[in-house]
């Protein structure tokens, strides 16, 4: 049985077996606790053994902190505080021996020396709770898309097309090295693919094409950003969430937004309640209540203009300076959802200078209908926009900013074929379970994280 099974059951005065990782050994003259933890829950089985019984004394001595073992015995209700059944053993029997050097002994380790031993990380109370959440929450995010008649696509990872227009991206090749050093340049055409292909930036522009076949469709995959950001909320790798909409503007993208986010919370808090208490006490304290409050909420929804003026009228002074026509940087947008709005805000109808070219221009021909969602403790979380469903005005767009007409073409016939008003937008997964758990730095959310010179495990 499973730990977190056991620990639900009524039924005690039941023989049962259970295997899990020593976590502590209290050894006495007459008898011993040993905690085992499998993962499948927080909590520790306490194992109760009298000495007396053992016919191999030796293996509580080997069942040290991080040694594999195997309990059988008879599951009773515990005399004890803190639990309230343990197991009476009958035998223990030793799966895989702990040497004295195993780095996770009894004492609470820092997230900075932890990253080190990525490996090993999962072993721990924090580093279990993180990705029970992550997968309860990445079910939560399928559950809510096929409820309401989504389409799951899978988008390509390579991809010829740099969708965000960024040009911060992974190639793919397969050409010898020495072709990168050549003075003739690059030739493409003898590359795997006969041109020039990258790790993808975003699924979107994939999405735009099936949302105007079978109209509402999602993509959940890996995104790749080779950008030399070294913050607590940026990795290379990540994952993301995509939802696409034909016949959608940019308001019912801001209320999927928000009833998705909220829904994901809800989901949290409802099946994950022991990750979350632990969160609570440990990592960020306050933070059930803040998250109880968001679900019952509104998010607050503002334009960019309505956002710098509030910025201004602060009279804080930031690092950035700011005025009609910046991007806002991340220690703006804390302030907007921690100081002034103290929940998460939608800010919309950006400047179309610091936005992506397919997204929809305003009649102000100034802005466009982009719209973000910034949450308390992290900033931007979503992205979206609804999307140019012009095809002249698109084409313009292109033009207006140099980018190659022949690599779009594809992108244009959706314009030119029976065009229809859609929008979408991408929730960055790792920034949400920062949101969820409270955990400052985004690359303690995700098993194994890929940051600027650094890709070990
Ligand atoms: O705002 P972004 O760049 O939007 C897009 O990629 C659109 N194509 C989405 C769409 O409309 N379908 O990225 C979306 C989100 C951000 O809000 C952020 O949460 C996350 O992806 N994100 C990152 N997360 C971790 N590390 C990075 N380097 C990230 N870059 C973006
Ligand atoms: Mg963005």
């Amino acid at each position: 049985m499973r730990i977190k099974q056991i620990l639900k059951t009524k039924s005690t005065e039941q023989h049962i077996s259970v295997k899990g990782w020593v976590r502590t050994n209290r050894d006495s003259k007459t008898n011993a606790f040993i905690a085992i933890n499998d993962g499948s829950c927080m909590s520790n089985l306490q194992v109760f053994v009298d000495k007396e019984i053992l016919t191999d004394q030796d293996v509580l001595h080997r069942a040290t902190t991080g040694a594999s073992i195997e309990v059988k015995g008879i599951l009773v209700e515990s005399p004890g505080k803190g639990q309230s059944v343990e197991v009476r053993a009958e035998e223990i029997i030793i799966i895989g021996d702990c040497p004295e050097d195993y780095p996770l002994q009894k004492k609470r380790h820092s997230n900075e020396f932890l990253r080190e031993i990525g490996h090993l990380r999962g072993r721990t109370n924090t580093y279990s709770a993180v990705v029970r959440v992550r997968s309860a929450m990445s079910f939560a995010v399928h559950k809510f898309f096929q409820e309401k008649g989504f389409v799951n696509l899978h988008t390509p990872i390579i991809t010829a097309s740099d969708a965000e227009g960024a040009g911060e991206m992974f190639q793919v090749t397969t050409l010898p090295f020495h072709t990168f050093n050549s003075k003739a340049g690059i030739d493409y055409s003898r590359d795997f693919f006969g041109k020039k292909a990258s790790l993808t930036v975003s699924g979107q522009l994939s999405a735009e094409t099936y949302a105007t076949a079978v109209g509402d469709v999602y993509t959940f995959g890996p995104t790749f950003r080779a950008e030399n950001s070294n913050t607590t909320r940026h990795l290379a790798e990540f994952w993301m969430i995509e939802p696409e909409m034909a016949f959608c503007d940019i308001f019912g993208d801001m209320d999927l937004a928000e009833e998705f986010l909220k829904y994901i919370l809800n989901y949290v808090l409802e099946h994950c309640a022991e990750d979350m208490e632990f969160f609570n006490k440990w990592v960020s304290k306050g933070i059930l209540d803040q998250l109880n409050s968001v679900v019952k909420s509104d998010f607050a929804r503002i334009t960019y203009t309505e956002a710098i003026e509030e910025l201004i009228k602060s009279g804080k002074k930031f690092e950035f300076p700011v005025t009609w026509g910046i991007d806002l940087a991340s220690e703006h947008e804390r302030f907007l959802s921690e100081e002034v709005y103290k929940r998460p805000v939608i800010v919309y109808n950006y400047p179309k200078e610091i936005k992506a070219f397919y997204m929809k221009l305003n009649d102000d021909g100034k802005t466009v209908r982009a719209m973000d969602v910034l949450a308390p403790g992290i900033g931007e979380i979503i992205g979206g926009s609804e999307r140019e469903d012009s095809y002249d005005q698109l084409i313009s767009r292109i033009e207006e900013l140099g980018l190659e007409k022949e690599d779009y073409d594809w992108y244009l016939d959706l314009r030119k074929y029976g065009t229809v008003p859609h929008a979408g937008f991408g929730l960055g997964f790792e920034r949400m379970i920062q949101y969820v758990t409270g955990m400052t730095n985004i690359r303690d959310v995700i098993p194994y994280a890929r940051t600027p010179k650094n890709c070990n495990f």
